[in-house]
């Protein structure tokens, strides 16, 4: 299994753009998780009616963006005008729902690592896979000279059909499969889908299985730890990267 050269994690992932700091999956947290040091966020991307990939984590309005509707079936030029930030307090009424482009090219000049979750709206999980993997690619062929050097990004998603997509799209991109937890079969799964790496739910992680994915060759991310001592428990399992909403805790280490 060859880990894709150019490819590894930063320890300290920032979750959802800017964790607790800001409204997630906006510029603002971006900007949040840069503002304390953090070499790499993780982020959610749909795609819109248009079939233009935006930073989403649900495929409803109501909780990020107010008012009824679905992702799926809103333009992004629509979608773009919404208030993504109101929810999270005064400070970001006005923050806009990012394009993936403009945050890819943002965090791609700023040397920032992206770890690209695809979040396909259900039904959807194919042309999600495709598209972002498209989108990656070509915001990351597009960084400028001179850009800071970060690592090549990781795409990774919940959905193996979205992965399937976007390997048969973009095969030189690295891909995790993201499980709650891992399953008995998961080698066979991440060999079968091509995947570098393993992402999980910190809480239904146990020692054994985190050495044998490491053992097997592959990278390791757990998400969403937010306290120190834990972080440093599953480091030494093994565990190579933490993706936190506690941006403050994990600053500058
Ligand atoms: O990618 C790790 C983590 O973001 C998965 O959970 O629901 O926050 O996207 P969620
Ligand atoms: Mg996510």
């Amino acid at each position: 299994m060859a880990i894709v050269p150019g490819w590894h994690y930063p320890r300290y992932v920032a979750h959802r753009g800017g964790g607790v700091l800001a409204p997630e999956n906006t510029l603002a947290g971006m900007r949040a998780a840069q503002a304390h040091g953090y070499a790499g966020v993780e982020f959610d991307v749909m795609l819109a009616a248009d079939g233009v990939p935006v930073l989403m984590h649900d495929p409803e309005f109501g909780r990020t963006i107010a008012g009824r509707g679905a992702v799926a079936l809103t333009p992004s030029e629509v979608l773009v005008r919404l208030d993504a930030g109101a929810w999270k307090g005064e400070a970001f009424v006005g923050e806009p729902v990012p394009l993936f482009a403009d945050a890819a090219y943002w965090l791609i000049q700023a040397g920032i690592w992206m770890n690209v979750e695809i979040k396909p709206a259900p039904g959807y999980e194919i042309v999600t896979g495709r598209v972002t993997a498209e989108y990656t690619a070509r915001a990351w062929a597009r960084r400028e000279p001179g850009t800071p050097a970060s690592p090549a990004p990781l795409l990774s998603s919940f959905s193996e059909d979205a992965l399937r997509a976007a390997a048969a799209a973009r095969p030189e991109l690295a891909r995790a499969m993201l499980w709650q937890r891992v399953p008995a079969d998961w080698l066979a799964r991440v060999r079968d889908l091509g995947c570098v790496a393993v992402h999980c739910d910190h809480r239904r992680l146990d020692a054994p299985t985190a050495r044998a994915i490491k053992a097997a060759g592959y990278g390791l991310m757990c998400y969403t730890v937010n306290e120190p001592a834990r972080a440093q428990e599953i480091f030494a399992w093994g565990v190579d990267a933490i993706c936190t909403d506690r941006l403050d805790l994990f600053a500058g280490r």
